[in-house]
């Protein structure tokens, strides 16, 4: 049988998803697939997609299902034969009823979903102190300060912050979250996919968590 991992990652802004992301890639050789990340490189090439998403990040709204779910799945038909980790998507039933159908077509199936869990105070806290240079490489005023105040430690490029982080929009996309993503807490339960993980725990003690059980996973799909 396939041991392939086919993974989302989901929970609310700054649980943590891009954070454990960037190691569990390491750990499992995955392609990393990051609607964020690929919608912000749309809106900065001035692409015809990333103007039309603009304007739903800056207001912390999600970007209409149509857009969203044709670049991923073109993302997937490129990067995801063997696997792939999803970040931020699905974000909807609506998507997440489309990838479903595009597994299936394909005679693949989800491994899990992956939930990192926070309230809406740390994810405040943690978001407002947020840092990233243009590569993607992410930080914490705080709790993950780079050695040089404002500059990447991997690759020297300025930290900044991003254009949806300030206090009134992150309310919104929390507020989008509960109400259109939440629901796949259920969704998943329910098809037996769902792993929860505490994400206000340290990031080290999150990543153990989640790799124990994903390497769980892999030795069961392998009986
Ligand atoms: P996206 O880029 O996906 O943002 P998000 O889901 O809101 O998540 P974030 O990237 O803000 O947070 P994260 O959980 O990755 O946290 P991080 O690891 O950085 O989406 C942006 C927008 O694009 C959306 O609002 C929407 O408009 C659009 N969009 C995207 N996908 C879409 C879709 N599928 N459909 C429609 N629209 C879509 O961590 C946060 C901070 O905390 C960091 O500073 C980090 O250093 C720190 N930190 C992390 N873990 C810990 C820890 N354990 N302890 C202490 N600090 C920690």
């Amino acid at each position: 049988m396939s041991t392939e991992l086919n993974l989302i990652l989901f929970g609310p802004p700054g649980a943590g998803k891009g954070t454990q992301a960037s190691r569990l890639r390491e750990d499992f050789d995955l392609p990393y697939i990051a609607t964020g990340d690929m919608l912000r490189e749309h809106r900065e090439n001035g692409s015809e997609l990333g103007k039309e998403a603009e304007s739903y990040m800056n207001d912390g709204d999600l970007v209409p299902d149509e857009l969203v779910i044709k670049m991923i799945m073109e993302e997937i038909e490129g990067k995801g034969d063997d696997g792939f980790l999803l970040d931020g998507f699905p974000r909807s039933v609506g998507q997440a009823d489309a990838l479903g159908e595009e597994i299936e077509r394909r005679g693949r199936r989800l491994t899990a979903a992956l939930l990192v869990e926070a309230s809406d105070e740390v994810v405040l806290q943690r978001i407002t102190g947020r840092r990233q240079c243009s590569n993607g490489h992410v930080y914490h005023v705080e709790f993950d300060p780079p050695k040089h105040e404002d500059v990447c430690d991997q690759c020297g490029k300025p930290l900044t912050q991003r254009d949806d982080d300030k206090p009134e929009t992150v309310e919104k996309r929390l507020k989008t979250y509960h109400g259109q993503t939440e629901p796949l807490v259920d969704y998943y339960d329910e098809r037996g996919l769902l792993r929860r993980f505490d994400g206000t725990r340290s990031q080290t003690e999150v990543h153990d968590h989640i790799r124990a059980t994903l390497a769980t996973l892999r030795l069961e799909e392998r009986l």
